[in-house]
């Protein structure tokens, strides 16, 4: 009896591991340890060449403000300069801290975080295949960004590799399904109060925006992994990405704000004119937007 009772652990073990592993692959992570060694090209030429723009008014760099609470319609008002909680700039959750779902998800600076969720259904309309190295070779949904950010990305790259940093990318577009399958499975792992310290809960990823991408050195090591932060091409990050439009959207020491621990290979394209304020002021998306800190 205890003999099978052994077994059957064993065999559930096995079949956790087995899930994970797939999901890694699949996916990528937001997380630890997602190693991978070959670098291989984009396998299509860039997608920004090949593939027509399908940007609504609303993907613009330069949203239009509008009446709602979210920040992400009201960014052109530049809040951090105006250190006033004017509720336009703020999605502060309802009193009871209920999860508010975000009005304008197509934005292209929304604010996603435990606070802010996406809509379940919502899927990016121009999503594309930026023309840049990644850590494997799979033409798969998490090489896509959308059209801005890969434009974006690319000459990041370029950048960075003009100036001895060459990176990767680990993991780009996650849909909602995507990231659910991820995050319960680091769940299993972890257990869901260590897993929300590094993974979002579905629907309040980044990477569901198609603006977010996990990238690492072009060796492909410390891919999503602790040991990418002190590298060059992690310092070149600290120092460059906001000229491309891009901040390190999880910085050191402010775990407290953001709800997660540092993450110095997570970049979201906001736009360069938002990201260079973020990056000089040393702010976060939260306190460039006021909002309350997201600690849980
Ligand atoms: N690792 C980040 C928080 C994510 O899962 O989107
Ligand atoms: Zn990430």
């Amino acid at each position: 009896m205890k003999g099978l009772m052994k077994t059957n652990m064993k065999i559930k073990m096995n079949v956790s591991i087995a899930i994970l592993l797939a999901l890694t692959i699949v996916a990528g992570c937001g997380s630890k340890n997602e190693g991978a060694s070959t670098i291989t090209p984009s396998p299509t030429p860039t997608a920004s060449a090949t593939t027509s723009p399908t940007v609504s008014p609303s993907v613009g760099t330069t949203p239009t403000p509008s009446a709602t609470t979210s920040p992400a319609a009201t960014a052109t008002v530049k809040p951090s300069s105006n250190p006033v909680t004017s509720p336009a700039a703020s999605p502060t959750p309802t009193k009871n801290g209920a999860i508010q779902v975000i009005a304008k998800p197509e934005s292209i600076t929304v604010l996603v975080n435990k606070m802010n969720s996406l809509p379940s259904s919502y899927e990016p309309t121009d999503l594309v295949y930026p023309n840049i190295a990644f850590t494997f070779s799979e033409k798969i949904d998490k090489r896509k960004m959308r059209q801005v950010a890969a434009t974006a990305i690319e000459k990041l790259f370029a950048g960075a590799a003009k100036d001895g940093a060459p990176l990767a990318g680990v993991s780009a577009y996650r849909s909602y399904a995507t990231q659910k399958s991820l995050f319960e499975a680091y769940v299993k792992k972890d257990g869901e109060e260590k897993a929300k310290t590094y993974s979002a809960v579905p629907g309040t990823s980044e990477h569901e925006t198609g603006l977010a991408i996990d990238v690492t050195g072009s060796n492909g090591k410390c891919a999503a992994a602790d040991c990418f932060g002190g590298t060059k091409e992690a310092i070149w990050l600290e120092k460059h990405a906001g000229e491309y439009g891009f901040i390190i959207r999880y910085p050191q020491g402010k775990a407290a704000i953001t709800g997660y621990q540092y993450e110095p290979w997570h970049l979201r394209y906001v736009g360069a004119d938002i990201a260079k304020e973020i990056q000089s002021k040393n702010l976060t998306m939260e306190e460039y937007y006021h909002t309350v800190p997201v600690s849980k």
